[in-house]
């Protein structure tokens, strides 16, 4: 269709002319009448309505797109997880995951089916009860007494395997996942036997028999709060509440006077302590920062120990972690070590899709928490961290009064989201790397966000907050590629996968959400399509081993966060209404959605809270 931009002398003499009008608007009525008995006899088979727009200018093309539209995307999506589902279980069920390319399946996560389970819930949003129907049969069926290989690594299969069963329960209430789960969780218990509750990394369920080291890794050993809470909801059981509490006391009583209130990468399971002071919000760390603010929401915001350390990381946060690059402005979060004076953060400029969620994250805690009324929730920043409990580390405190805390979350997630969304567009396939370093001048304490922020602010506030804008996309030619004469994007890409991860869209699902701003959604679908054009193959979907090349190459690999994350934010981003609301569902750390719930009397005497 032509736009009306570079038509307008026309439409002013339609205007004037009752004539014309009257034949034009005849006309627009056929051609509407036409097109709608056309959209009628498409058949249901949507593969081959997909349409291509141009990319990544697309996104002009897309403002106008009619909410029609965005639902048959989101029917394209439920396509999309059929084809996926349809084969795993085809050539790969009851084993774990497919191969996608050689209809192989691979048992690397106990050999219960893990995409199995971890598909139940996307099936009962999009409304699969076949699939459904199966997959529970599969679930009935599995032994959770032997594994293959025999340890069972514990947070995989916690956020996976447990979560999965919950959320299911949650949409359909049949029983039998909670019993599952229950079972589940039994079968790994033993391996809560260290003096903090901390858990090892993995166990073997036949017999009982722990493995890992001692010095436990951050996410592993602190991200099963949420599970487990809602576990002991569920079933009235003391026990999985303990497990979850004695997480969180741990993380409570430890002291963090070297990295400002944010807890570090390893822990040591046996003394509760902290060990070395390397600071990330990516691999490793990501989900634990997470669960603070989410087991917060879980309990209709009652858990307020788990509150004051989601502002207290994320205080950390802001203020270290967040940098700017030196030309496009780019805005990204990096792994930093304990600050000192003379040494700054000590930042690797490493940015991982990984922390991709963050902006989501950010943005979901800005929308139901009241962070421009700290007092409403108790809270007096200076007195969850200073310069006398945290020495160096304690000064961001005080800095960030000097700020609304909601717009400045609220900008951090924006931000953030841009540079996720950016490290998409700027590649050939559409499609974003698992690794980037970011290049910076010698002196990188010059590019800290806060820093450019609190410049912008006392220069009057003029002008646009650093790191927000959109980017000008810039695709390296493959001749810039192979020559490594690429110059402007201001990084270089470390790990050149797209493992077909979730956290990029997860943000951009949250950011539609939170801001209503179609861009956000539009990002989505144009990744979507990409998936489509790129990731597909005959019998499945394939992760990339590089996304930098034209065209990019296939991986046997179909993780089963595909179908648990990134198929359902895709599904959720496009539905007109969304069945899941930010305020009363929480989401786990695998897109398993739990409602939100309140301790009843009894609850609060069993559980002793
Ligand atoms: C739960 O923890 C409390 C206090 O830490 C303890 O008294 C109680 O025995 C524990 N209950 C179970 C079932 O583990
Ligand atoms: C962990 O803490 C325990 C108890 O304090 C200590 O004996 C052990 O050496 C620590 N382990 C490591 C690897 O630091
Ligand atoms: C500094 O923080 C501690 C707790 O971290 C708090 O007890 C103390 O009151 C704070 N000091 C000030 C001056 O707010
Ligand atoms: C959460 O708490 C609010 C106010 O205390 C209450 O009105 C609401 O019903 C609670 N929500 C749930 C799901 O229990």
């Amino acid at each position: 269709m032509p736009t009306l931009d570079t038509h307008r002398a026309p439409i002013r003499n339609i205007l004037r002319s009752p004539r014309l009008l009257r034949n034009v608007v005849y006309g627009v009525v056929v051609f509407l009448v036409l097109t709608s008995l056309l959209y009628r006899t498409t058949p249901s088979d949507i593969v081959s309505i997909i349409p291509h727009y141009p990319k990544p200018s697309g996104l002009d093309a897309q403002q106008d797109v009619p909410a029609a539209e965005w639902s048959r995307r989101a029917e394209q999506v439920r396509h999309a997880f059929r084809h996926a589902y349809g084969n795993y279980e085809r050539y790969a069920a009851p084993h774990d995951e497919l191969k996608p390319l050689s209809q192989g399946r691979v048992d690397n996560f106990n050999g219960w089916g893990v995409t199995a389970f971890d598909s139940l819930d996307t099936m009962l949003l999009m409304g699969l009860d076949d699939e459904y129907a199966h997959a529970l049969d599969l679930v009935k069926k599995a032994d959770f007494t032997k594994s293959r290989p025999a340890f069972v690594p514990f947070f995989e299969t916690i956020i996976r395997y447990l979560a999965g069963l919950l959320s299911a329960y949650s949409l359909s209430k049949d029983y039998v996942l909670v019993q599952r789960a229950e079972d589940l969780a039994k079968a790994l218990d033993p391996i809560f036997d260290t003096p903090t509750g901390m858990p090892f990394y993995s166990v073997d369920p036949e017999t009982g028999k722990t493995l890992g080291p001692e010095l436990g890794i951050l996410a592993e050993v602190a991200s099963l709060q949420l599970e487990y809470t809602y576990l002991a909801k569920l079933t009235q059981n003391v026990e999985y509440w303990n497990r979850s509490q004695a997480v969180m006391n741990t993380l409570s009583s430890a002291n963090l006077e070297n990295t400002g209130g944010m807890f570090p990468i390893q822990w040591n399971i046996t003394s509760g302590k902290p060990f070395a002071y390397r600071l990330s919000v990516g691999a490793q760390a990501d989900s634990a920062h997470e669960y603070l603010l989410k087991l917060y929401l879980l309990t209709n915001k009652t858990d307020t120990a788990s509150l004051e350390m989601y502002i207290r990381a994320t205080t950390h946060i802001i203020n270290n972690l967040l940098y700017i690059s030196p030309t496009r402005n780019l805005l990204y979060v990096t792994d930093t070590d304990m600050p000192t004076i003379e040494r700054g953060n000590s930042p690797s400029h490493i940015f991982e899709h990984l922390s991709c969620f963050l902006p989501g994250l950010l943005a979901l805690g800005a929308h139901t928490l009241p962070l421009d009324k700290l007092h409403e929730m108790n809270i007096d920043l200076e007195k969850l961290g200073n310069e006398t409990t945290y020495g160096y580390a304690g000064k961001g405190y005080k800095r960030l009064k000097n700020y609304n805390l909601k717009d400045l979350h609220m900008w951090a997630a924006e931000g953030l989201a841009q540079t996720c969304w950016t490290t998409y567009a700027d590649q050939p396939s559409g499609l974003g790397p698992d690794e980037i370093v970011i290049s910076t001048a010698k002196n990188s304490h010059a590019y800290l966000w806060m820093d450019a922020v609190d410049k912008w602010k006392t220069s009057g506030a003029r002008g646009a907050i650093p790191g927000l804008a959109d980017h000008k996309p810039v695709v390296y030619t493959e001749y810039q590629r192979s020559h490594g004469t690429g110059k402007g994007r201001d990084y270089q890409i470390r790990k050149a996968g797209y493992l077909l991860r979730p956290e990029t869209i997860e943000s951009l699902y949250l950011m539609w959400r939170v801001t209503g701003d179609p861009k956000w959604r539009i990002r989505g679908w144009l990744i979507f399509e990409a998936i489509e054009k790129l990731t597909k193959t005959r019998t499945g979907y394939a992760s990339l081993l590089r996304v930098d090349t034209d065209p990019p190459i296939q991986d046997d690999s179909m993780p089963s966060y595909f179908l648990a994350e990134t198929l359902k934010y895709l599904y959720l981003m496009f539905l007109a209404e969304d069945p899941i609301k930010l305020d009363k569902w929480v989401f786990n750390t695998e897109a398993h959605a739990f409602p939100v719930f309140s301790w009843t009397e009894e609850d609060r005497v069993r559980f002793n809270l």
